[in-house]
């Protein structure tokens, strides 16, 4: 039994997709169920340490049996959970479709941009009751955290199966649908119509709400299947996508072992997490 209590700040978390429900290479050292005003987060948050002794949170997004759509996942208290901890950088995995012919199942993308294709039903703020604010969204990721985790990356993983700003030379755009069925093969078109590089169900409203957190933020995704677009492909079966899910899971924790510690580093230089401090404080527009 972990202890259910943990007493140090924890800065830096990691938010697993599916594949992903726990870092292999740490050794759990608590377990914590957080209660937030906005309930419970998808699972309980684990707490591991570095070889150093540095924390870091984990948390499941779809819960530890994967029990929740993307629809349901309760971001608001994910997000306010690790904010509670005090997390100041948050890597977040999540498996994506590719929409690009040279991004192949089980390649890593670093995405710079998003379009939300989902359906406004997801609660997507911390600015309610009454009380109004409105963060910048212009760049929905953490540049700097981007560019440390490809530098990092780019050691580990073979240069065509990497994708990002800096490989592609151009925006390396996640398009968010709200699912759960995929898309028609009429939209995945206009998704890569639009330039859109992967797609997934997770990065919306997670992402905004890091932001308005001031969380440092950045999601790793990592190709299952071709989307609908590719009708050269062979119809994706599940046997494809279950046993590039396991790939894909096993090559994140290998990840893992390498951008832990780099991502160490550079919190504690204070390189990365500090960059959001209060902006969001500045955007609220009550009371001014
Ligand atoms: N997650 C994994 N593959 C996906 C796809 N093709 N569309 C949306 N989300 C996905």
């Amino acid at each position: 039994q972990l202890p259910h209590s943990f007493s140090e700040p924890v800065t830096l978390a990691i938010i697993g997709g599916t594949g992903l429900y726990h870092m292999a290479s740490l050794e759990p050292v608590a377990r914590l169920t957080v209660s937030t005003p906005w309930g419970f987060p998808s699972s309980p948050i684990t707490i591991s340490r570095t070889s150093t002794g540095f924390p870091i949170a984990f948390l499941a997004r779809h819960g530890l049996h994967h029990d929740l759509l993307p629809t349901d996942v309760p971001s608001q208290a994910n997000i306010a959970a690790l904010k509670s901890l005090g997390v100041k950088v948050i890597v977040a995995f999540s498996a994506v479709g590719s929409l690009q012919e040279h991004v192949s199942p089980r390649d890593f993308v670093i995405p710079n941009q998003i379009i939300d294709r989902t359906k406004g039903i997801r609660p997507s703020t911390f600015f309610e009751s009454g009380f109004v604010g409105h963060v910048g969204f212009g760049e929905p990721f953490d540049k700097k955290l981007g560019e440390l985790i490809y530098n990092t990356c780019k050691d580990t993983i073979a240069p065509q199966k990497l994708h990002s700003p800096a490989t592609e030379k151009k925006d390396t755009l996640l398009i968010c649908m709200e699912g759960p069925a995929f898309s028609t093969r009429a939209e995945s078109q206009l998704y890569r119509s639009w330039g859109g590089t992967v797609i997934n169900m997770s990065c919306i409203p997670e992402s905004k709400l890091a932001k308005e957190a001031e969380i440092s933020y950045q999601m790793i995704c990592m190709a299952t299947d071709y989307d609908a677009w590719n009708v050269n492909e062979e119809p994706v079966t599940v046997e494809t996508v279950v046993s590039n899910l396991k790939a894909n899971g096993e090559n994140a924790n290998k990840l893992a072992t390498t951008l832990i510690p780099a991502l160490e580093k550079a919190l504690v230089a204070g390189e990365i997490g500090n960059d959001l401090k209060d902006t969001s404080k500045s955007s609220i527009s009550t009371n001014p």
